[in-house]
């Protein structure tokens, strides 16, 4: 938050800042989304609905999932939320007691680690690294002392953008109901792949897992604040009598306009945003690698490039200060993600303008090069 504070002063004062720091798209929500919001305003209330979300939307969003994951998904596995944050809040709420243990992979995002720790629940952190594409694996389960309350997994993941290889997707989602841990699988990054791992859902393998999604990365809508959850049955009246009371429903408007979301016509236009991703992840990774930025991890995903810079730095902070005042290119410090090893590391952003990351490239050359 201190380098976004500082690109938005420099942005007022030199006007020159390119930032591959925000982890959102640089395009608005799909024409027809657009335009279903305009007929919205006109056509409809838009008082609160129901607290689950509307119907249309709770169905599109299901046959989004079904078609995905080649699994039954039904409306009433769904419960829209106020972005996937608002679904992450609920759920540990509705899920976890004061003290109960909640797994996460370092490096993480970390409103997760944040968000329960203010709930009081205890907060392990795997340490993952590149020998398991720094996602957390049955082994590392094995090796707790006992089966902890949660497991979160995000695939892709934020900030490396890997991908869980779907066979150990699996292998944990069996771990998870063998040892009555709540798997919550964080899903919001699928439909931003590049091949070289598959992305699966946890649902393909158990329905006791909870799978997060939302309109912010794919769906091109992150101001919309709309996001869901795939909810196991037990889990389901705690869930909705919380969201009543403390939400009352997610925003009217980005619920009667999501649904076109799903559309095939939104779903073209937002492949093409896909592929702009894959053209700037190949652009940035080769610049990165001519520069001696060569520890990166695996960008199987969402628009992420992680780097491990202890060659140049081990202030990851200040080095970013340094980067925006000398360059006017924000990227984000490691710290926030891994409180251990994040002094060392950034994370680049590639979901903008491909002229900005070239632009962004030849800016921080010297820098990277050292
Ligand atoms: C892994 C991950 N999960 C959840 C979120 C929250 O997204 P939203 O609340 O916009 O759905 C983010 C945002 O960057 C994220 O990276």
């Amino acid at each position: 938050m201190d380098v976004f504070k500082a690109a938005a002063l420099r942005t007022r004062t030199h006007g020159d800042v390119l930032s591959l720091a925000a982890g959102q798209p640089s395009t608005s929500a799909p024409g027809p989304v657009l335009q279903a919001t305009r007929d919205a305003l006109d056509g409809h209330l838009l008082g609160y609905t129901e607290t689950l979300g509307i119907l249309p939307l709770r169905e599109a969003i299901a046959q989004y999932h079904a078609a995905e994951a080649g699994v039954p998904v039904d409306a009433d596995d769904v419960v829209v939320t106020t972005g996937s944050s608002g679904a992450f809040t609920l759920l540990f709420l509705a899920a976890f007691d004061i003290g109960d243990t909640v797994v996460m992979a370092r490096p993480g995002y970390p409103a997760y680690r944040n968000t329960l720790a203010a709930l009081g629940c205890r907060v392990v952190e795997l340490d993952c690294g590149p020998q398991s594409r720094f996602q957390p694996t049955v082994a590392m389960l094995e090796s707790l002392p006992e089966p902890p309350k949660g497991l979160i997994i995000a695939s892709p993941a934020n900030p490396t953008g890997t991908i869980i290889d779907p066979s150990e997707l699996a292998a944990i989602a069996r771990w998870c109901q063998a040892h009555g841990t709540l798997l919550i699988s964080d899903e919001i990054y699928h439909g931003i792949s590049f091949g070289d791992v598959e992305t699966s859902s946890a649902w393909e393998t158990s329905r006791d897992a909870v799978v997060v999604g939302s309109v912010s990365k794919y769906f091109s809508m992150t101001g919309w604040r709309l996001g869901w959850m795939l909810l196991p049955t037990y889990l389901r009246r705690a869930v909705e009598r919380l969201a009543s009371n403390m939400t009352v429903c997610p925003p009217a408007i980005s619920q009667v306009a999501a649904i076109a979301a799903f559309t095939e016509a939104s779903r073209a236009e937002l492949d093409g945003h896909v592929r702009r991703y894959a053209v700037n992840r190949r652009i940035l990774l080769d610049g990165l690698t001519a520069a001696g930025v060569t520890d990166l991890a695996p960008a199987d995903g969402a628009f992420y490039a992680y780097a491990d810079i202890a060659h140049l730095t081990d202030d990851s902070l200040t080095w970013c200060e340094e980067a925006l005042a000398r360059t006017g290119v924000a990227v984000a410090p490691g710290v926030d993600f891994d409180t251990v090893h994040g002094h060392h590391t950034i994370r680049f952003s590639f979901a903008g303008a491909t002229a900005d990351i070239e632009e962004a490239l030849v800016r921080l050359q010297p820098l990277l090069r050292g």
